[in-house]
């Protein structure tokens, strides 16, 4: 087992909502750990550059401007396999198809405006991280 680092976000649509603390909850109830957090309102420079691997999708537009469209909560979460176990708490991109229980499941409405946001690999997680967190923002378990 790996002691891992990932990114984590909750989405405008979620925040919304006014789900920040049950999204916490369930990480912490899972064992993974809130290590740094902010709260931010992206710019659309911001969020394309967040998300400019998918710059050439059809859906790019759409994802920037819903990104860009309220406040999100960005966090880094650490735990043994933090990568993998965030996503499986996130469950699959579309909520139709994620798993009962997981957070798209419960708090997304379609595939575009889906709640949550997670690093898909460790190398993705330490570009993801860094795009939003000096490593004197991430702060280290001391008790
Ligand atoms: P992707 O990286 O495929 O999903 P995930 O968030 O699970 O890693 O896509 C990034 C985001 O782009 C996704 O969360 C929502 C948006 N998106 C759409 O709006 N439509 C789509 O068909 C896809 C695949 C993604
Ligand atoms: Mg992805």
């Amino acid at each position: 087992m790996a002691l891992e680092r990932t990114l984590s976000m909750i989405k405008p649509d979620a925040v919304g909502k006014n789900v920040i603390g049950a999204i916490y909850n369930r990480f912490e109830t899972s064992g993974l750990r809130i290590v740094a957090a902010k709260m931010m309102h992206l710019s659309k420079e911001q969020a394309e550059g967040f998300y400019a691997e998918h710059s050439e999708r059809p859906f790019f537009g759409a994802l920037v401007d819903f990104m860009t469209s309220g406040p999100i909560m960005v966090s880094v979460l650490e735990g043994e396999n933090a990568v993998l176990r965030h996503r499986e708490i996130m469950g699959a991109t579309n909520p139709a198809e994620a798993l009962a229980g997981t957070l798209r499941a419960d708090y997304a409405e379609t595939i575009d405006e889906n709640a949550v946001h997670g690093s898909d690999a460790v190398e993705s997680a330490a570009r993801e991280i860094a795009y939003f967190f000096s490593d004197e923002e991430i702060c280290a378990r001391t008790r």
